[in-house]
């Protein structure tokens, strides 16, 4: 079943309640909204996240803002502080990061950048992945270290309590309950609010809420990767924000190339590839709230514009039949 389909009620039923202040388009039961092009997009479709946070729904994904491999410090430092600060001028509320992005840079520069936060400001981090060197990650999630990592996050992001706190990795050395158990501690201290899982199958997520309330999960997903479709379809019977990573096509950025699938209808739209594959996202699922990440200026900008993207019924289904099987 298509997704104009599948979501038209569940669409109305999430955004019903966010697209206040703009003018709303109807077309065969999805809604979109019109900006003109002075209003700050990203801020003009939201999604409640654990039931008290409102984030907008096109966040910015912190891990490109690090040096290579996400390892150490980016070669114009004040450059990847420009970005987090343009970021969130055009209406971004939403920025995830982690420990282990540098590791503890993409954190600091969060804090160097944009501490004291503006009101409303919601940053996700995760902990729960070693970094023993660039582009390597291992998983360590005994609680001991959580403990810890949450203690980190909260010295480098200078908060007192972390709004979305994910776990970055399950450990397979570790069982699930023990890692989430030492979260659920840091939670009653008031040290974190909410908390999410990262690539997570069903099964998974059903076993985490056992232990605790779980409002989020960030899995690999684009338009021409859908293997976490069923994970997606899951979140949205629970309420829960699916939080796509690499929704351009990760460190290849292979939405942005030449012969990407959708390269011609966003040609015929005149827009952007990257932008038509992050508005799909949009459009896909009321759940879904992709960070794209970017260490540019111009891609920022770029990709923040998607969200102004408003098209018919009838385009969405040509590009829906561009987009991979689920
Ligand atoms: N949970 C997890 O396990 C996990 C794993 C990976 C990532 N993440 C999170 O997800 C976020 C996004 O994922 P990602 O960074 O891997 O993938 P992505 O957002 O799909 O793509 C990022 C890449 O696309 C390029 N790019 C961005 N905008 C562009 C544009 N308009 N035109 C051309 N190229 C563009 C960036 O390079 P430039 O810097 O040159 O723009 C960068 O190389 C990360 O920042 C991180 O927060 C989570």
């Amino acid at each position: 079943m298509r997704s104009s389909e599948r979501y038209g009620v569940t669409r109305r039923e999430f955004l019903g309640t966010t697209l206040a202040g703009g003018v709303t388009v109807l077309a065969g039961g999805l809604m979109f909204q019109k900006l003109s092009a002075a209003e700050s997009p990203a801020a003009k479709s939201s999604f409640l996240l654990g039931g008290d946070l409102t984030i907008n729904r096109l966040g910015f994904g912190a891990m490109r803002l690090t040096g290579e491999g996400i390892w150490g410090w980016p070669p114009d430092r004040e450059n990847a502080k420009k970005v987090l600060r343009r970021a969130v001028e055009l209406g971004v509320n939403f920025i995830d990061t982690a420990d282990a992005y540098g590791p503890e840079v993409s954190e600091l520069l969060i804090a160097e950048a944009l501490h004291p936060y503006p009101k409303g400001l919601i940053i996700a981090t995760k902990g729960g992945n070693t970094r023993p060197g660039p582009n390597q990650w291992v998983p360590d999630g005994r609680p001991e270290y959580l403990t810890k990592c949450v203690e980190g996050s909260l010295k480098r992001l200078k908060l007192e309590r972390i709004d979305l706190y994910q776990l970055h990795r399950i450990d397979p050395k570790v069982p699930v309950e023990e890692s989430l158990g030492a979260l659920k501690k840091m939670q009653e201290a008031g040290k974190i609010r909410h908390v999410g899982l990262s690539e997570v199958n069903e099964g998974e997520i059903e076993r985490a809420k056992k232990v605790l309330p779980i409002v989020s999960v960030q899995n690999q997903y684009n338009i021409e990767n859908r293997r976490s479709e069923r994970v997606l379809e899951y979140c949205e019977k629970e309420k829960m924000a699916f939080i796509p990573w690499a929704p351009i096509g990760g460190s290849r950025a292979s939405l942005a190339k030449t012969g990407s699938p959708i390269e011609a209808e966003a040609k015929k739209h005149g827009v952007s590839a990257v932008q038509l594959a992050l508005a799909w996202l949009l459009y896909h699922s009321p759940v879904m709230v992709p960070i794209p990440g970017t260490s540019s200026l111009a891609h920022l900008e770029e990709n923040i514009a998607a969200a102004k993207i408003s098209l018919t019924a009838e385009d969405w289904k040509s590009i829906e039949a561009l987009a991979a099987r689920a």
